[in-house]
């Protein structure tokens, strides 16, 4: 575990500084996926090359599935999950808030984990089972903290009819809580609920590359990340919260319906 988590922090340490020097302007070469709000920027795809080529060089064999590049082929047990870039947006527009994400999973389960957000020069480490590190810091979420007290994370999916409905949703939310923060990156927004920045979060139609790694980082700090009613994280849904607010963001969640319209 600690060889994968090594390999995946010198690796996401190495991309980061890749964008880092690279760092687009509004003029930077764009494409869109899924909609037209939603984007892939060339240095998304130079970052995920680059994180290939790191791992096929270390651990040949291994199948990895990229954010962009989608899952290559292979019969391992291991599996990376990448997102050579979480936050986009905020990339694009020189936002500070985005990541280089790895997940290193074995047997469909994530063991290892890195979230590198090179502009705040923070590396956000978890290995299962041992904890959830920010530098030499051991990171714990916050606990005791009721519904209408808690500082609340969400994101916006880029597809029409979903973000109507999130929007439904939010504005439900809203009032029973503090407040909301939309950063823009789900992997910084779990990482954050690690750090006690933010108290819960919730989003729909986040993917593996989004929560595989950060989501280590958000357990392993004390936090419950599942989806509604019972079932895994999935894309279709996704709350993380220490125990206790799990519950209460959860059962203000279930009767919105927000998975409807997808
Ligand atoms: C997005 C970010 C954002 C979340 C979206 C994701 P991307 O990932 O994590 O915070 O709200 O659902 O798709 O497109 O920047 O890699």
């Amino acid at each position: 575990m600690t060889d994968f988590l090594t390999l995946a922090e010198d690796i996401a340490r190495e991309a980061g500084d890749m964008l880092l020097a690279k760092r687009p302007t509004m003029s930077a070469e764009i494409e869109t996926k899924s909609s037209p709000t939603d984007v892939v920027t060339a240095l998304d795809k130079a970052s995920e090359r680059l994180i290939r080529e790191r791992i096929e060089a270390a651990r040949p064999g291994d199948r990895i599935l990229g954010e962009e590049g989608g899952e290559a082929p292979g019969e391992s047990d291991v599996r990376w999950i990448v997102d050579p870039i979480d936050g986009t947006v905020n990339f694009l527009y020189g936002l500070p808030d985005w990541a280089v994400s790895i997940a290193v999973e074995v047997g469909g389960r994530v063991v290892a984990g890195v979230v590198n957000v090179p502009t705040r020069g923070e590396v956000f480490t978890a290995a299962l089972g041992e904890g959830a590190w920010l530098g030499g810091a051991r990171l714990r979420c916050n606990t005791g903290v009721p519904l209408p007290q808690a500082l609340v994370a969400t994101g916006f999916g880029y597809s029409k009819a979903g973000r109507a409905v999130q929007g439904e949703v939010v504005a439900k939310v809203l009032p029973r809580v503090r407040d909301i923060r939309r950063g823009g990156s789900c992997a910084i927004d779990l990482c954050s609920l690690a750090a006690g920045r933010v108290d819960a979060y919730y989003e729909r139609g986040i993917n593996p590359w989004d929560y595989g790694a950060a989501g280590l980082v958000a357990t392993e700090s004390g936090a419950r990340l599942a989806g509604l009613n019972g079932r895994p994280v999935s894309p279709d849904f996704a709350i993380c919260a220490a125990p206790g607010l799990f519950e209460e963001l959860h059962d203000l969640l279930a009767p919105l319906d927000p998975e409807r319209g997808a």
